[in-house]
């Protein structure tokens, strides 16, 4: 509702003497913190339009049966394209559902909900994926929302190979049900190849809501109540998708690091062509590769294969194992379904002893590459046996590092070569090895959009950004800088990036001494960890100028961290929380909620991989 203004104030004057009167016992720093908070409310209040349509909306129609709530808690978009594949199917049966991204839902509107279904991945260490930090969060926190009379069911996925599977998911569903909330069916775990068991479990739950809710459900147009209800803001519909890739000519393959340098990191530019394809700042550039032909050849021989035997894939499709190992199938990461398998048709005793214990196994597979197992223990498979200790070959993904109101029709991404030696020989990662190593200009490569709706620019361009980042963490930051520069944007740009050494590391360098030098780049502080006897990183940085971070706060400036997930997001994280506290003069438990705050409120945003 909007009060007509009074003396020119967008407030009525009861509502203003109210709020003196509430702030007259506020100190300067609570009165501080407050800014930060009402100013993040207003921009939240400004980001979902949509939503408060719907809540006008919805009270007709919680008359009636409240609508299901499709929660879906995604990093890399697989989720949520199950939960929208169940959003879609409960729609077209005609059951009333709302699909909401856990990062845009406050879990307190959790205890007003009647049924909800949440699809979730787990990301880092077992953890939740970032949109739905808070969510979990919350809900193990010491305040939970009051779920007794709300009903759940829970589809997780996840990656067998990590010694925490589906533990998000778990998470989930174990606390809604400590909390006091019904369970409606088990929760249903997926691994990598999730399609099959994720469409059962739609179309289960479909089924039962459509017994159920029409047996509940009052007289009325359930169609129209479904499409009212429908409220999140969809992304934008690429015309080309994971399924269905354009295959983008290169233009540039241009290593950015020096000839010094431990690392190589590429610069990729792709030409878009005439394809339409559309993204923003934040996306992430999906790349479909291709295996090695050397290490294909290498795992023939060890298994005394030829490469022209046939196998056929899930699909259906039939073709030579050697195909099926260079375009359709993972050897480039080893799971402990591989190795389970393999210790079972080789009957080797150290390798059956090995998988006998999970902690060993978790260890030998984080240090021993497929390629490793198979030279050290060779033994003759069928291509049929080789094939089902295999998992499909999975896009990997790159933050985007260009803005198109900068570059038209082209994306570019910074790639890290993964690369490592073992029994005295050296090793690629799989996606990275082809883009650094095999490809060149006119070289063509399957790609697609991935959205990023964790990490987004601010709407306001006038809203100051604070980005930090370690080694190709400063990808999405130079799409950030693209898009303001390229719009004349107003908003100040704090750069905060680490890597090894200034002279071998220091990624786009030119391009950031030029908006430094044009006052688009506010202020910059980098962190060379190598460059000096003490280790000097990012985490540092926010450490040593937290007078001015927390000023930056206070002026509205959003957060983003790029890079490593496992190290450095964390840091970032424990040295946040200190200046918070450090210069807010807040308790640890305060700096976390204020923290939390800012997270819930899109101002802290992170993409960490
Ligand atoms: C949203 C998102 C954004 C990303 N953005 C970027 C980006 O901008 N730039 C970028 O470079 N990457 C980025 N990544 C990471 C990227 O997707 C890939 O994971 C990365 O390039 C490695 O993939 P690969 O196919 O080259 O290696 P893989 O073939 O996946 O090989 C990695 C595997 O090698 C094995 N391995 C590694 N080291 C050793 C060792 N010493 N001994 C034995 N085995 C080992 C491990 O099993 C590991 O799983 C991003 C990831 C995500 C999810
Ligand atoms: C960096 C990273 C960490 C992951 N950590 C785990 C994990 O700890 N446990 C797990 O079961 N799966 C893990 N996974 C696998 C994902 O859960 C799986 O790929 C899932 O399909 C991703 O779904 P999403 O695209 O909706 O995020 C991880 C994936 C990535 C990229």
């Amino acid at each position: 509702m909007s009060y007509p203004p009074l003396s020119g104030l967008p407030i009525n004057s009861d509502t203003l003497s109210e709020l003196q009167k509430n702030l007259s016992g506020l100190n300067p720093l609570q009165t501080a913190w407050l800014s930060g908070y009402l100013w993040a409310r207003s921009q939240q209040m400004e980001l979902l339009p949509a939503a408060a349509g719907t809540a006008a909306s919805a009270p007709a129609a919680a008359e009636a049966l409240a609508p299901v709530l499709i929660l879906s808690a995604s990093q890399t978009g697989n989720a949520r394209r199950v939960a929208q594949s169940l959003l879609e199917k409960l729609t077209a049966a005609g059951v009333a559902a709302v699909l909401k991204n856990a990062g845009d839902y406050k879990s307190r509107q959790l205890a007003s909900e009647r049924l909800v279904l949440i699809v979730a991945s787990t990301q880092g260490d077992g953890e939740p994926p970032e949109e739905a930090l808070t969510l979990h969060k919350a809900l193990f926190g010491k305040k939970p929302p009051e779920v007794k009379s709300l009903q759940f069911a829970v589809l997780s996925l996840g990656d067998s190979s990590y010694p925490d599977f589906c533990q998000a998911g778990k998470d989930f569903d174990s606390q809604l049900a400590q909390l006091g909330a019904q369970r409606l069916f088990d929760r249903v775990d997926c691994d990598l190849d999730f399609q099959a068991s994720a469409d059962e479990w739609v179309e289960k739950t479909v089924a039962w809501l459509v017994e159920h809710e029409s047996r509940n459900a009052p007289a009325a147009d359930a169609a129209t109540s479904v499409q009212a209800l429908v409220s999140e803001p969809q992304v934008h519909e690429q015309i080309y998708t994971r399924e269905k890739p354009f295959t983008a000519t290169i233009l540039t393959n241009q290593k950015i690091t020096s000839r010094q340098s431990q690392k190589d990191v590429r610069h990729l530019e792709f030409d878009l062509g005439d394809s339409g394809i559309r993204y923003q700042p934040g996306d992430a550039l999906g790349v479909w590769f291709k295996n090695d032909p050397a290490l294909v050849d290498s795992i023939l021989s060890c298994v005394s294969l030829e490469g022209s035997e046939t196998v056929t894939l899930a699909d259906g499709t039939v073709l030579e194992i050697r195909d099926a190992l260079s375009r359709h199938l993972e050897i480039t990461q080893n799971t402990p379904a591989f190795v389970k398998g393999y210790a079972q048709i080789a009957q080797d005793q150290d390798l059956l002893d090995l998988v006998a214990d999970s902690k060993l196994l978790q260890d030998y597979i984080a240090s021993t590459p497929i390629d490793v197992v198979l030279r050290r223990v060779p033994t003759a498979l069928t291509a049929d046996q080789l094939h089902g200790l295999l998992r499909p070959l999975t896009p990997r993904l790159y933050s985007i590092a260009s803005a198109q109101d900068e570059v038209g029709e082209e994306v570019h991404i910074t790639v890290g070569l993964v690369e490592y030696e073992q029994d005295a020989k050296q090793y690629l990662g799989g996606a990275s090895g082809y883009l650094n190593r095999r490809l060149e200009s006119g070289d063509e490569v399957d790609i697609f959009i991935e959205p990023s709706a964790h990490f987004r620019m601010p709407q306001d361009p006038a809203t100051p950004i604070v980005m930090i980042g370690a080694g190709t963490g400063i990808a999405p930051f130079r799409a950030f800088m693209q898009k303001r520069d390229a719009n004349d944007e107003a908003g100040e740009n704090w750069l905060i990036f680490g890597n090894q050494s200034f002279k071998d590391d220091f990624l786009y360098q030119l391009e950031w001494q030029q908006l430094a030098k044009s006052s688009r780049l506010s202020r910059y502080s980098l962190a060379w960890s190598r460059d000096q006897n003490e280790k000097i990183y990012v985490q540092h940085k926010l450490l040593n100028e937290g007078a001015q971070l927390w000023q930056w706060l206070q002026n509205g400036a959003h957060l983003y961290v790029c890079g490593d997930a496992s190290r450095m997001a964390k840091d970032v994280e424990a040295a946040l929380l200190e200046v918070v506290a450090r210069e807010g003069g807040l308790s640890a438990d305060d700096a976390d909620a204020y923290l939390d705050e800012l997270r819930e409120s899109h101002r802290y945003q992170r993409d960490v991989y």
